[in-house]
C-alpha cells in the first residue's frame, strides 16, 4: 500500500505554531523511513496524521493515491483497524486489560475473533520475550516490556502501514535490536511501509530513508 503526504501543514488549535511548512513526500513501500529532528518539531504529530488520528490543517495524506485524511470518521476508523499499526511514544495501554488482550485488541477491531488469533498473539509475545507476561496487566510490566508489548500489538494484524513513535526509547540494545529487526522484517520481507519517529542513531543506521523535520 502506498503512503504519501502532499503540501502538508498542521497547527494545533489556539495558536499552535504551524508545522511541516507544506511537506510533500512519498513513503517507500517495503522500506523503513525515519522521521527525525529536534523535540517539538512535529515528529509525533506527523505520525498521528499518517495514522489518520489527526486531520491536516492543509494538504493531504494519501493511501494508494486516494486522499483519506479528510474522509469520514467511519472510513478512517476502518482504515486504521485494517491497514495501519501504531506504536505510540508512551505505549498508551489500557491498565485494566491483560497483556494478551492488549495484543489481541486490534485484531478484534479488524473483525477477527479472539480464538482465531490467540495462538498468533502468544507466539508474538514469546518472540519478544514476553511469553510469561501474557496474564499480567500493563501496570505490572516494566517500561521496556510495555514498549515491546505495544510493538506486538501493532504487528499482530500485519498492517500495510506500520507507524512507530520512538519505539526503542526505553529499550536496552538487545531489546532495541529485537524491535528493530521486527520492523525491518515487516518492511523488507512483508512489504509494509514502515515509518519511525526517532532520535536513536542505532535506528537511523538501519532505515532506508530519513526525513529531517
Ligand atoms: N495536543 C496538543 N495541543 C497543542 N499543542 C501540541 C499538542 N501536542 C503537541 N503540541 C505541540 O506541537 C509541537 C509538535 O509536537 P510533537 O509532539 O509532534 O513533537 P515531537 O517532534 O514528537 O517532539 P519529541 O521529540 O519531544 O517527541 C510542539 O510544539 C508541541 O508543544
Ligand atoms: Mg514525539
Amino acid at each position: 500500500m502506498t503512503l504519501a503526504v502532499q503540501q502538508l501543514r498542521f497547527a494545533y488549535p489556539r495558536g499552535g505554531e504551524e508545522l511541516f511548512s507544506g511537506l510533500s513526500h512519498d513513503f517507500a513501500t517495503g522500506a523503513l523511513t525515519a522521521i527525525t529532528g529536534p523535540s517539538g518539531r512535529g515528529k509525533s504529530t506527523l505520525l498521528y496524521m499518517l495514522g489518520l488520528l489527526l486531520t491536516p490543517t492543509e494538504g493531504h495524506v494519501l493511501l494508494d493515491g486516494t486522499p483519506v485524511s479528510a474522509a469520514s470518521d467511519r472510513v478512517r476508523a476502518e482504515l486504521r483497524a485494517r491497514r495501519i499499526g501504531f506504536v505510540f511514544q508512551d505505549s498508551e495501554l489500557d491498565p485494566t486489560r491483560k497483556v494478551i488482550d492488549s495484543v489481541l485488541e486490534p485484531a478484534l477491531y479488524a473483525g477477527w475473533s479472539r480464538a482465531e488469533r490467540l495462538a498468533d498473539a502468544r507466539d508474538l509475545l514469546t518472540a519478544f520475550g514476553l511469553g510469561n507476561r501474557a496474564e499480567h496487566r500493563p501496570g505490572q510490566v516494566s517500561g521496556g516490556q510495555a514498549q515491546r508489548l505495544a510493538v506486538c500489538r501493532a504487528l499482530l494484524n500485519r498492517p500495510s502501514v506500520m507507524l512507530a513513535d520512538e519505539p526503542t526509547g526505553n529499550l536496552d540494545h538487545g531489546n532495541a535490536t529485537l524491535v528493530l529487526d521486527a520492523l525491518v522484517e515487516a518492511a523488507h520481507a512483508r512489504g509494509s511501509t514502515v515509518v519511525i519517529a526517532t532520535h536513536d542513531p542505532f535506528v537511523l543506521s538501519r532505515v532506508d530513508e530519513v526525513i529531517d523535520l
